[in-house]
């Protein structure tokens, strides 16, 4: 019995979460010698990202704020003869975000890609933030306001090469907003809206502004949550293959096929959906 619910959830994670294949030629072929900026470059996505666009021969500006991993990185990065910067810093101090800025306008002469990927998430109720208000400071600050300050700091080396901004996202989003989540959604869909205006509004100067809506991967930050360390999910370097085809496509965003298909869903029974999270304790 157990052997067999064990395959039922194997199958339903390959449905769920079909394999991203992207090989090191391809990436090579359109990253080699590109300029990149990545931020959250430290842990998790970033990291997995960082590693494949070092790997393609790419050269990269990394943020974070754990100076050592990206030490490690950039030296990896100079070692197979691309040139690498990395800056750490807390994406949330606004003064220090703002040097950062400055030195990026003054030293950037073109950008090829902006994966603009450092976040963070909470989970919890609004009644128990009464003393929190520093919980949509930080989601907002990281989640959103950082997205607009680099990308205001960038955008004549985005001009200069045609680049692409790269946002991710979450597949929640995407569907009626659920209970606990208000610090994250409301600064993950400040986020979505900003990205989408940008794309139009610069569609004129050939930058593409593009959202991938990822799903569950399995980082630190989704497995603080311990119902989600037995899900089926994607690993950091799926999730880095889904940003690295968006960018390589074209695209507007990344969706999973699944809500392509539900999310319209989801809203038209979204009344219904809000019964039941009423009714949740
Ligand atoms: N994991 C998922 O299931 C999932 C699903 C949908 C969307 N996403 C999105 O994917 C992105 C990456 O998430 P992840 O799962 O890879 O998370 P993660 O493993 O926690 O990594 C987050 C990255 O952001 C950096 N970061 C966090 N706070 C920062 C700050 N204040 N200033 C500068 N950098 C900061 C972290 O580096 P330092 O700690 O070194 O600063 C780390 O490199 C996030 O935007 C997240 O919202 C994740």
């Amino acid at each position: 019995m157990i052997a067999i619910k064990r395959k039922i959830m194997e199958i339903a994670g390959a449905l769920v979460y079909p394999t991203i294949s992207l090989t090191p030629e391809i990436t090579k072929e359109h990253f080699l010698g590109k300029w990149v900026l990545v931020t959250g470059a430290s842990h998790g996505i970033g990291r997995a990202l960082s590693e494949k666009l070092i790997s393609a021969g790419a050269n990269v500006f990394l943020i974070a704020r754990s100076e050592e991993d990206l030490h490690h990185l950039s030296a990896k990065a100079k070692q197979m003869g691309s040139c690498a910067e990395y800056c750490a810093i807390d994406l949330r101090d606004r003064e220090k975000l703002e040097l950062l800025c400055q030195k990026l306008r003054e030293t950037l002469p073109r950008l090829d890609y902006f994966f603009c990927n450092a976040g963070k998430s909470i989970h919890r109720k609004i009644n128990d933030a009464q003393d929190r208000l520093h919980d949509y400071d930080r989601t907002m600050d990281l989640n959103y306001r950082s997205l607009v300050a680099l990308s205001l700091a960038i955008l004549p080396a985005l001009k200069a090469s045609k680049g692409h901004i790269i946002y991710s996202s979450s597949v929640s989003t995407l569907y009626p907003m659920a209970p606990g989540w208000s610090a994250y959604h409301s600064s993950k869909s400040a986020a979505n809206t900003w990205c989408e205006t940008a794309n139009s509004e610069f569609a004129p100067l050939d930058i593409c502004v593009q959202i991938a809506y990822l799903p569950l991967v399995h980082t630190a930050m989704s497995d603080v949550n311990e119902q989600y360390q037995h899900l089926p999910a994607y690993t950091p370097a799926d999730a880095a293959n889904i940003l690295l085809k968006l960018a390589i496509r074209k695209n507007k965003s990344y969706k999973p096929w699944w809500a392509k298909l539900s999310a319209p869903i989801a809203h038209i029974f979204a009344p219904i959906i809000q019964l039941y999270y009423k009714r949740l304790p």
